[in-house]
């Protein structure tokens, strides 16, 4: 696991943009597979990325896309679904293939059913290359929340009131914020090859030291990446403030050999 603490959010961008194109230019598989989280924190980052591919020429045309969650029961259409944000923040700003990428369908008849297929085409597809992941203020990733087992598999989960506040602002009103959704599991996601954790502000910070620092725990499910052999966390100085090793990490980080990519 490296930690990661950059000067500002433009720089938190730019290096997990720098890993995404790492892996969409020089990866050995004809399709490279990409794992997109949603939310506030990754837009800078695809942001970039697509000015990449508008000023100099990344393409993505040759690449899959696997999205983590989805809302249950709220219509592809919507603006809020996950559906439509990664299209509106990435996908029509880029020459990936519509088609090529997928999320969970929140409006299956069958969700069980539907858990299982997402699962299935991830494997399909040759697994995850890089998966870039926010933070809940309670600590999951995906909509994992606090309990969820460390070997789960995409299935439903139960959002807490603390992570439907927190996304009441994406809705009209709180109440609209669905109580459900599909979401990777955490086994799923800690099989993506590098898992690519972003968090800026001070609002994540007491849940990336919880992550990072603290116990591999369900109570806390983003602390599953401490078992994954390549994560990269890419966090700003808030985020970063909670932690008790920051001087360390950026030492480290500092010293780091230069051929040695993130
Ligand atoms: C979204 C997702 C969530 C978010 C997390 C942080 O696909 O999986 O884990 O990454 O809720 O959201 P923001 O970035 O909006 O603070």
């Amino acid at each position: 696991m490296e930690i990661v603490i950059l000067d500002g959010v433009d720089a938190v961008d730019r290096t997990a943009a720098d890993i995404v194109e790492r892996t969409v230019r020089t990866t050995q598989k004809s399709t490279p597979v990409l794992g997109l989280a949603t939310g506030s924190t990754p837009v800078g980052t695809y942001r970039e990325l697509a000015r990449r591919h508008r000023d100099e020429g990344l393409s993505f045309s040759h690449c899959r896309a696997f999205l983590l969650d989805e809302y249950i029961g709220l219509a592809r259409s919507a603006e809020q679904s996950y559906f439509s944000f990664i299209r509106e923040n990435f996908v029509d700003h880029v020459d990936l293939d519509d088609a090529a990428v997928f999320s969970p369908d929140g409006e299956a008849h069958d969700i069980a059913a539907e858990a299982q297929r997402y699962d299935a085409a991830i494997a399909e597809a040759g697994g995850i290359d890089v998966q870039i992941l926010g933070i809940g203020t309670d600590g999951h990733i995906g909509f994992n929340e606090p309990g969820s087992s460390l070997r789960s598999r995409t299935r439903v989960k139960t959002l807490t009131e603390q992570t439907r506040t927190d996304n009441a602002r994406f809705f009209d009103s709180p109440d609209a914020v669905p109580h459900h959704v599909l979401t990777q599991g955490l086994a799923t996601i800690d099989e993506a090859r590098h898992l690519v954790l972003i968090a800026t502000g001070e609002s994540k910070a007491e849940a990336v030291a919880a992550a990072v620092e603290g116990p591999l725990s369900a109570h806390c499910p983003a602390s599953v990446i401490q078992w994954h052999p390549h994560v990269s966390v890419l966090l700003d100085d808030a985020a970063a403030s909670s932690l008790a090793l920051a001087e360390y990490y950026r030492y480290a980080y500092a010293n780091k050999p230069r051929w040695q990519h993130l």
